[in-house]
C-alpha cells in the first residue's frame, strides 16, 4: 500500500507552546467549583490569580509549600496573551527533594494531576534544567523543559493512599527544580480503571479530532473534570464531521468524554482511504519500556439513511481489536461516546500504529473523534502511615526542623528524613521507629504528637537537660567519651527509652510505685546499641502518678517494644525544659 494513500498522523504530544500563549476559549460564567486546587506556583501575596480562559482561580503556593523562592520569568518571554500563571515560578535552589502538599483529600479516591513548567529564563542562566518529578513516593516523570518559551505539561492519573498527597521535585544535577503550576481535579473511581492503587496512568497525547485550528483547546469547563484536549489538525488529509448535538455518555460510561470533544470527528478526505495513526515509544529513564494504555473514543455524528453501513475494525500493530461480544467490526453509537480500549497496556514496540479501517460492507468511510495515549507507572512504594507523617509533621512544625524534611518522611528510602529511622516492610507502610532531633537546639515541650508514634522505640536528643536538677545526669567529662560524642554524635541522651524501660522494669520487678531515672553518659563503644546506663538515681518527681490507660506490650523489656505517651515523656524529662545548655555535651 503506497504511504500516500494513506490518512497518516503522528499523534505525539507537542507541546502546547504556541497554543496556550494564543488560547481563545469562550468566557464563561465558572460554576461552583467541585474540589479543584489550582497553585499558581511562585505567585506572591494572597491574592488568588484568575485565568482568563478557564476562569478558575490559582491560589498562591505559599500554603502548599515551605521551601524555594518566588521568580518571575525575564520579560523577553512575556506575552500580551500568556496565562498569569505562567508569569511567575517557584525555583528549588536548596534540597534534594522538595515539594507541594496538597490537603483535604479522600483517601483511596482517584485523582488527576498536573504541573505545568514554563522556564522563560527566570533565571538569566538561558539554561532550562532538567529533574524528575515524583507524585508521592513514587517517581512520575523526568521534566526536561527543551526550550525557554516551551511549556512541560505533565499529568497523571493516581489513587491516592492518604487524605494529601505530595508532588516532589527532585534536583539530579541537571540544574535547579522550578514549577509554574500545580492542579489536582478529583475523578470519579469508575473512570479509568487502569488507575488503581497498585498503578497510575502518566499522560502521553489526548487528542481531539475535528477543530480546524491548533490553538482550539477544550478544558474546563467543557470538560467538566478539565482534562486538556489537544487538537490534531490535518486539514490537507482529513475532512471534519461534526454536529451541534448534544454527545451523549453512556450509563457507566469509563471515560466521560466531553460532548465538545466527541462533537467533532475526522474521516479521511478520500472516501476509500483508511485512518493511520501511529506514536514512537518515548523511553523514560525509569522506564526503558514504557507500557502504553491506549483509548480510542467514537460517536456517530450523522443520522445515517437505513441503505448506508459505517462500519469499521480496529488493528493496532497488527493485532485486530475485538468488542466485547467477539466482533471485530464497529458500528458507533448516533451521538453517544463509546471508547474502545484495553485494560492492559499494549505489547512493547518501538513504534504503535493504529488502522482504523472499512470493513468490505462498509458503505461510507472510517472516522474517529478522539485519543488518549497513557503510560503505566507502579505506584507500589508504599508511603510512610498516615498517623505517622501527621505527628512528625507537628513534631516538624513545632521544632520548624528544616534538614531535608520535605516530602515523605520515610519513602523512597533514599529521601528519608534526615534522623529518622524507619521500618520499611513489603506491602505495608513504612514506620517511623527511631529520631534523632539532637543539633536542632530544641526548646521548650515537646507536641503530644510524639506519642503519636506508636513504632518509635529508639529517640535521640543529645540534650543533656532531659535530667535537670540531677547533677548525675551530666555525662562525666572524660576525653574519651567526649570523642565518642563527637564520632557518634547520634549515639546518646535522652534517656527516654532506658527511662522507660528502667520505670517498668521497677514497676514490674517491686510493683511500687517509685520512679526511678537513669542518666547515662554514653556509649561506651562505638556501637550506637550498646548504650549503658552509668548511673542511677531517684528523681524528684519520683511519687509522680503514673498515666492513665497506657498501652504497653507486656512481655519483654526490649526497647523496640515500647510505647510511651507524651504525658511520661514530659514528667520524665521534667517537661523538656531547657535550660540554654543547648547541645553541649558537657555543659
Ligand atoms: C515580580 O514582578 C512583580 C511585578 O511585576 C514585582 O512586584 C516583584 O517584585 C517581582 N518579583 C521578583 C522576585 O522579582
Ligand atoms: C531533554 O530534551 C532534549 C530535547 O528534546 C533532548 O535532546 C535531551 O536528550 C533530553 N534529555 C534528557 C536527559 O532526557
Ligand atoms: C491494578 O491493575 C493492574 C492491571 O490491571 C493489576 O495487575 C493490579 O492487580 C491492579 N491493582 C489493584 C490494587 O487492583
Ligand atoms: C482515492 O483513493 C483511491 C484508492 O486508494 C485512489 O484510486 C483514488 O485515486 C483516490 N482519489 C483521489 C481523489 O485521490
Ligand atoms: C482499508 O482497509 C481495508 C480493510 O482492512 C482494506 O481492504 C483496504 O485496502 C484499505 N484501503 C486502503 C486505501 O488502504
Ligand atoms: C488496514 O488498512 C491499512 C492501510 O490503510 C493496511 O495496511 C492494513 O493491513 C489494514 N488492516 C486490515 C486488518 O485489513
Ligand atoms: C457483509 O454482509 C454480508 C451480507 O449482509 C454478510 O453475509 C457478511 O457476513 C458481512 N460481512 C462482514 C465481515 O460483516
Ligand atoms: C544552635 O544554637 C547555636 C547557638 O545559638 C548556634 O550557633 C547553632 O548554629 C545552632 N544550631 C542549629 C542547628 O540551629
Amino acid at each position: 500500500m503506497p504511504e500516500r494513500m494513506v490518512a497518516t498522523s503522528w499523534l505525539l504530544l507537542i507541546g502546547l507552546a504556541a497554543a496556550a500563549t494564543a488560547v481563545v476559549l469562550q468566557a464563561r460564567a465558572q460554576p461552583d467549583s467541585i474540589g479543584f486546587i489550582s497553585i499558581d506556583c511562585g505567585l506572591p501575596g494572597t491574592a488568588n490569580s484568575v485565568d482568563d480562559a478557564t476562569k478558575l482561580s490559582y491560589a498562591p503556593d505559599a500554603a502548599f509549600t515551605d521551601a524555594g523562592s518566588n521568580e518571575n520569568i525575564s520579560v523577553e518571554y512575556v506575552t500580551p496573551t500568556l496565562a498569569k500563571r505562567y508569569l511567575n515560578v517557584r525555583s528549588f535552589p536548596d534540597g534534594e527533594r522538595n515539594c507541594y502538599t496538597l490537603r483535604s483529600l479522600v483517601a483511596g479516591l482517584k485523582y488527576l494531576l498536573r504541573a505545568e513548567f514554563r522556564y522563560g529564563n527566570y533565571d538569566g542562566l538561558n539554561r532550562p534544567p532538567i529533574f524528575d518529578l515524583y507524585a508521592g513516593v513514587n517517581f512520575w516523570s523526568r521534566v526536561n523543559v527543551s526550550s525557554p518559551d516551551g511549556l512541560e505539561s505533565l499529568e497523571a492519573i493516581v489513587v491516592v493512599p492518604d487524605d494529601y498527597v505530595q508532588v516532589c521535585l527532585v534536583n539530579t544535577g541537571s540544574g535547579t527544580p522550578f514549577i509554574s503550576a500545580l492542579e489536582l481535579r478529583p475523578l470519579k473511581s469508575s473512570l479509568y480503571e487502569q488507575a488503581n492503587a497498585t498503578q497510575g496512568l502518566v499522560l502521553f497525547a489526548r487528542r481531539n479530532f475535528g477543530p480546524t485550528d491548533a490553538t482550539d483547546i477544550i478544558r474546563y469547563p467543557d470538560d467538566p473534570r478539565d482534562r486538556v484536549w489537544l487538537p490534531l489538525v490535518n486539514t490537507a488529509m482529513w475532512d471534519v464531521i461534526s454536529t451541534t448535538n448534544k454527545v451523549q455518555n453512556l450509563d457507566k460510561d469509563p471515560f466521560e468524554a466531553p460532548s465538545k470533544v466527541m462533537q467533532t470527528a475526522i474521516t479521511p478526505r478520500n472516501g476509500s482511504d483508511n485512518i493511520t495513526l501511529f506514536w514512537d515509544s518515548e523511553p523514560q529513564p525509569r522506564f526503558p519500556t514504557p507500557g502504553y494504555i491506549l483509548i480510542l473514543h467514537f460517536s456517530e455524528l450523522r443520522l445515517l439513511p437505513s441503505n448506508a453501513v459505517r462500519e469499521f475494525l480496529i488493528e493496532v500493530n497488527e493485532v485486530l481489536w475485538r468488542t466485547s461480544l467477539g466482533s471485530t467490526s464497529i458500528r458507533p453509537d448516533y451521538l453517544y461516546s463509546d471508547s474502545f480500549y484495553r485494560t492492559a497496556p499494549l505489547l512493547a514496540a518501538a513504534r504503535y500504529t493504529v488502522h482504523i479501517n472499512a470493513t468490505v460492507n462498509s458503505t461510507l468511510p472510517p472516522f474517529i473523534n478522539a485519543i488518549e495515549v497513557y503510560s503505566v507507572i507502579p505506584t507500589t512504594n508504599a508511603a510512610t502511615d498516615s498517623s505517622d507523617v501527621s505527628a512528625i509533621m507537628a513534631i516538624k512544625a513545632k521544632y520548624g526542623v528544616q534538614k531535608n524534611w520535605a516530602g515523605d518522611p520515610c519513602g523512597p528510602k533514599t529521601f528519608a528524613w534526615d534522623g529518622l529511622t524507619c521500618s520499611y516492610a513489603i506491602s505495608s507502610r513504612s514506620r517511623i521507629t527511631a529520631m534523632d532531633l539532637s543539633h536542632n537546639n530544641l526548646t521548650g515541650s515537646i507536641p503530644d504528637a510524639l506519642s503519636q508514634l506508636p513504632s518509635l522505640t529508639v529517640l535521640y536528643g543529645n540534650n543533656p537537660n532531659l535530667c535537670t536538677n540531677a547533677d548525675s545526669c551530666k555525662p562525666p567529662k572524660r576525653k574519651s567519651k567526649l570523642a565518642i560524642y563527637i564520632a557518634i554524635p547520634v549515639v546518646l541522651v535522652v534517656l527516654i527509652i532506658l527511662v522507660i524501660a528502667l520505670l517498668f522494669l521497677f514497676l514490674r520487678r517491686k510493683k511500687q510505685a517509685d520512679v526511678c531515672c537513669m542518666c547515662h553518659s554514653g556509649s561506651t563503644s562505638t556501637n550506637h546499641n550498646t548504650v549503658k546506663p552509668q548511673s542511677e538515681m531517684p528523681m524528684s518527681y519520683a511519687s509522680a502518678p503514673l498515666p492513665q490507660g497506657d498501652t504497653y506490650t507486656q512481655s519483654s523489656l526490649h526497647l523496640e517494644n515500647r510505647r510511651f505517651t507524651y504525658k511520661e515523656l514530659e514528667m520524665i524529662t521534667n517537661n523538656f525544659q531547657d535550660d540554654d545548655r543547648g547541645n553541649q555535651i558537657d555543659g
